[in-house]
């Protein structure tokens, strides 16, 4: 039952043959560290190219032909970052690679240029306005809250944030008052419903019930306040565990147990986003705005997160040298086909469903993870992270990319303003 860092290794790609096909890139292993407080991943060029072509969230005026998703990333030595560590925000001691001595900067200099049109610096004060009196919910894992994190910084220039919950960066829940906008990121890695037959015997390699049918109530219970969701995930279905759906075990993952048939994750995965999306749409009629932040690539290269595998390159790399393939591009294409799937039926019942298509911009981005940066050098325990983002660093293009979308929906993009009532989360 315990599926060791081996077996894990070698199977992490589920069924598929060669991952990456470059070179010494490993495939991906979560930590125990990681597993627990982090995520990420995503996919391949022409797919890719037909897929975005394929969404229609970025053309809904004449001025936004272009996918912004598209593109490259170019070094601007002038560009300042948004925030600093010295900022009035929090930036999460595991992101905060500035503070831990990292030692070249120019990660945080590079900007995302569209192909076809450019997008624009990150004005918070524009932001804020499109928010205003709105409450904003990341819902996914320790890299959604990288996120979160990151605009609560990108905005504190602007406005000052007030935390709900300062002593617990778990419960991550912040307040602009000058805008009335709320910031709340829910703790759901696996967006469905999980249970964990020994908590507190939780080990990165311990097995939990998934609910594959099943939408995880700590976001559905809290739906009726948020204005605009971003629902993300990734890393954390590489872990074991025993599925269900209607409440009987239909397969496992590493769960060692011979009468029960092996499922791949990204069936578990493509199962957890439909889900999520009728859910949305058929149990709680939502008629906010909802976003899919698409997989998150994480870069360890040299060996594995706890063999000696790491990311230490200060630059990304360009389209030629890397894209999404292997189990990424399948985690990605698994998402976005059942997105594209809501996206129909929701057009038809008032769903306003947005793809923030981040992935082929961050498989470009081995420079932006915090490795050894993480924690203090002297802490020689804890392992390097290939997962999180830097911050600063080239997360914060998420937020601009998010800005933008917002100023495509327009006026208005609300019809209704949900009642509002925000209790303390159940988080972990
Ligand atoms: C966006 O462009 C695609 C392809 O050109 C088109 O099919 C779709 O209707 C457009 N969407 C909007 C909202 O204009
Ligand atoms: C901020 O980062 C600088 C390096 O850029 C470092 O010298 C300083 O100690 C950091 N300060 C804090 C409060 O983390
Ligand atoms: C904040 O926004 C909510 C929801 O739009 C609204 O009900 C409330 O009155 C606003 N509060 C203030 C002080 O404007
Ligand atoms: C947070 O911790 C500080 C220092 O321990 C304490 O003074 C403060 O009251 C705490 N705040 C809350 C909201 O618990
Ligand atoms: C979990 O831990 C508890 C207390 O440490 C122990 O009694 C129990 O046997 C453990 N369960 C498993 C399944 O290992
Ligand atoms: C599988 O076998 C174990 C041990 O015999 C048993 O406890 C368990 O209920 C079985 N599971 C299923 C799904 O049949
Ligand atoms: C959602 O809409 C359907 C069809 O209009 C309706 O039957 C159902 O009661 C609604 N659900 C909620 C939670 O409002
Ligand atoms: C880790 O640090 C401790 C004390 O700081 C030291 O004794 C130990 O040798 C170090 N281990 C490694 C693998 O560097
Ligand atoms: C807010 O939600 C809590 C918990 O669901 C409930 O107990 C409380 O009555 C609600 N308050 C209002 C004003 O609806």
């Amino acid at each position: 039952m315990k599926a060791n860092p081996i077996e894990l290794h070698t199977t992490t790609n589920g069924n598929t043959k060669p991952l990456i096909n470059s070179k010494h890139f490993i495939l991906p292993i979560i930590t125990l560290a990681l597993l627990i407080t982090i995520h990420l991943y995503i996919g391949n060029f022409s797919e890719l190219r037909f897929i975005s072509q394929g969404q229609s969230a970025l053309n809904s005026t004449d001025d936004h032909k272009c996918n912004v998703f598209q593109g490259t990333w170019v070094f601007d030595d002038e560009r300042e970052t948004y925030y600093t560590n010295e900022t009035k925000c929090v930036i999460d001691d595991r992101q905060n690679c500035m503070k831990y001595g990292r030692p070249d900067t120019d990660f945080m200099k590079w900007r995302w240029q569209p192909n076809e049109c450019d997008l624009p610096e990150f004005d918070a004060v524009e932001f804020l306005e499109i928010v205003r009196g709105k409450t904003l919910g990341f819902i996914g894992d320790s890299v959604g809250r990288n996120q979160m994190q990151s605009l609560v910084c990108m905005l504190a220039s602007e406005a000052y944030p007030i935390a709900m919950y300062p002593n617990d960066t778990r419960l991550g829940q912040w307040i602009f008052p000058t805008y009335n906008f709320t910031l709340i990121a829910i703790w759901s890695p696996l967006l469905v419903k999980t249970r964990d037959p020994s908590p507190d015997n939780f080990t990165r390699n311990s097995i939990m019930n998934l609910y594959l049918d099943e939408a995880d109530d700590v976001w559905t219970s809290q739906l009726q306040n948020l204005d605009i969701v971003i629902f993300s995930s990734g890393q954390w279905f590489f872990r074991p565990f025993v599925y269900y759906e209607k409440g009987e075990i239909i397969g496992c993952r590493f769960c060692n147990q011979e009468n029960i048939t092996d499922v791949s994750v990204y069936y578990a995965y493509q199962m957890a986003y439909k889900t999520t999306f009728t859910t949305l749409l058929n149990l709680h009629n939502y008629t906010g705005l909802a976003y899919l932040r698409t997989f998150s690539p994480q870069h360890f290269e040299n060996g594995e997160y706890n063999n000696g595998g790491n990311c230490v390159r200060t630059r990304p790399f360009t389209s030629q040298e890397m894209r999404l393939d292997g189990y990424k591009l399948q985690m990605y294409l698994t998402q976005v086909n059942e997105f594209k799937a809501a996206k129909k039926e929701g057009e038809n019942k008032g769903l306003k469903l947005r793809l923030l298509d981040t992935s082929d911009a961050m498989i470009l981005r081995p420079d932006g993870h915090p490795n050894h940066y993480g924690h203090p050098a002297s802490d020689n325990k804890s392992f390097p992270d290939c997962v999180h983002w830097c911050m600063p660093g080239p997360v914060d293009t998420w937020n601009e990319f998010l800005l933008e979308m917002l100023k495509m929906e327009g006026d208005g993009f609300i019809d209704k303003t949900p009642q509002r009532n925000i209790t303390r989360l159940n988080l972990r």
